[in-house]
C-alpha cells in the first residue's frame, strides 16, 4: 500500500502547552546526541492531539529533535499506526483482516464499515465522523474477529455487534472495550477448564479492559489536560522508599554552589556536552545559576553533595556521572580532548 502525505495539509502545527511539556520531557529520557530516539512518542502524541499526522506536525517534531525532515518522514510513512490522512472526528475503526479474523467473519465486519462509513478505506463518512481501514493481525487472534476503535480493542465481534458499537459511538457513548460476547478474556467460550477457582477473585473486567475503562481515552483527542502527564523521572517527588534509603541531603546554604544571575557575556556553555546532562538537567542547573563548565569544575565535595541532594528528580546524578571530572577535563584540556575521552568514559 502506498503511504503518502495527504494532498490537503494545514499550514501549521503546534503542540498544546501541556503536550509540549510532555514531549520535551520524553526527550530527556535519552542520552545527549540520541534525542532522535524520541521520534515515535512525539509523532504519536501529535497524532493523539490532531487525530492524524500532518506534514507540519512531522516537521515540527523533526525540528524539536534536530532531525532532517526526511528522517522523520521515513518513520511516519513506514509505520501503519500513523494516520497520514484525516480520520473520523468521532472514531477511526481498524478491522483486522488477517487469517483468524478473516476465518471468523472479518469480511462481514468490513462490509458493515463500507455500508455505514464509506465504500473505501481511509475515507471519511459523509458527516466526517467516522473512517475505517483494514489492518494486519493485531495480536488478539483468540478473540477473532476484532477491531481496534480509537485506542482500544473490541473483540469477538459479529456484524450486528459492530453495527451496534458504531451506533453507540455515534450517539456519544464509549462502549466498554474487550470481548463483546461475554468472555472475560480469551478463555474457552464454554468456560474455564483450568484455574477454575479464579472466578471468585476476578474484578469486573480483565486488566486491559479495566485500564481502558479507568483511563477513558478510547476515542478522545489528547490535548494534555485530560490525562496526567506521566513524567515521573522529572517531576515526581522522591518515592517514600527512596527517601528512606537515602535521607535528604542536609548541607547548609554555604554548600550550595555559587550561581550567576546570568551567563557571562550572555553566552552559556552547552552543559549538555557533559555526559548525563540532558535538557531537563541543564534547565535545572541554569535555574540555580550554573551556566559554565568552569563553575562545575570548581565544585568540591560539599557542593557536589548539595547538588546531588537538591536536583529534584535527579538526586545523585552529579556524583554518579562524575560531572566535576568531566568539566575539569573540558576546562583544562579542551573540548576535543574531552569528546575523545568521553567515547570510552575516560573521565
Ligand atoms: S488475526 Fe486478527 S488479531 Fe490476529
Amino acid at each position: 500500500m502506498l503511504r503518502r502525505l495527504h494532498k490537503d495539509q494545514p499550514a501549521t502545527f503546534a503542540f498544546t502547552p501541556a503536550n509540549l511539556a510532555w514531549a520535551q520531557a520524553q526527550i530527556t529520557k535519552y542520552p545527549p546526541g540520541r534525542q532522535a530516539s524520541a521520534v515515535i512518542p512525539l509523532l504519536w502524541r501529535a497524532q493523539e492531539q490532531e487525530g492524524w499526522l500532518t506534514r507540519p506536525a512531522i516537521e515540527r517534531v523533526a525540528d524539536m529533535l534536530g532531525m532532517p525532515y526526511i528522517r522523520a518522514l521515513e518513520v511516519a510513512t513506514f509505520y501503519f499506526m500513523f494516520q497520514l490522512q484525516p480520520v473520523g472526528s468521532v472514531a477511526h475503526v481498524q478491522i483486522c483482516g488477517t487469517t483468524s479474523c478473516m476465518i471468523c467473519g472479518a469480511e462481514e465486519l468490513i462490509a458493515v464499515c463500507k455500508e455505514l462509513i464509506a465504500p473505501t478505506p481511509h475515507t471519511l463518512s459523509p458527516d466526517g465522523r467516522f473512517s475505517w481501514e483494514e489492518v494486519e493481525c493485531m495480536g488478539a487472534c483468540a478473540n477473532a474477529p476484532m477491531a481496534q476503535i480509537g485506542k482500544d480493542y473490541y473483540e469477538d465481534l459479529t456484524a450486528a455487534k459492530l453495527r451496534d458499537l458504531i451506533a453507540r459511538f455515534a450517539a456519544g457513548q464509549v462502549p466498554v472495550p474487550g470481548s463483546q460476547n461475554g468472555r472475560y478474556a480469551a478463555e474457552p467460550l464454554s468456560g474455564l477448564t483450568s484455574l477454575t477457582d479464579m472466578d471468585s477473585s476476578r474484578r469486573q473486567y480483565n486488566a486491559t479492559v479495566q485500564m481502558a475503562v479507568d483511563v477513558g481515552d478510547t476515542v478522545r483527542r489528547i490535548d494534555g489536560t485530560e490525562v496526567a502527564l506521566r513524567t515521573p523521572w522529572l517531576d515526581a517527588e522522591p518515592a517514600a522508599a527512596d527517601q528512606a534509603a537515602e535521607p535528604a541531603a542536609d548541607h547548609g546554604p554555604r554548600a550550595r554552589p555559587q550561581g550567576l544571575n546570568s551567563p557571562r557575556g550572555g553566552q552559556p556553555d552547552d552543559l549538555q556536552k557533559i555526559e548525563g546532562i540532558g535538557p531537563a538537567l541543564e534547565r535545572l542547573c541554569n535555574d540555580l545559576g550554573i551556566f559554565h563548565f568552569d563553575q562545575i569544575a570548581a565544585w568540591g565535595p560539599e557542593q557536589v553533595a548539595w547538588m546531588d541532594g537538591n536536583l529534584k528528580g535527579f538526586r545523585g546524578r552529579v556524583s554518579r556521572d562524575r560531572w566535576v571530572n568531566q568539566a575539569r577535563i573540558i576546562v583544562t584540556q579542551g573540548m576535543d580532548e574531552f569528546l575523545r575521552r568521553a567515547k570510552t568514559n575516560d573521565y
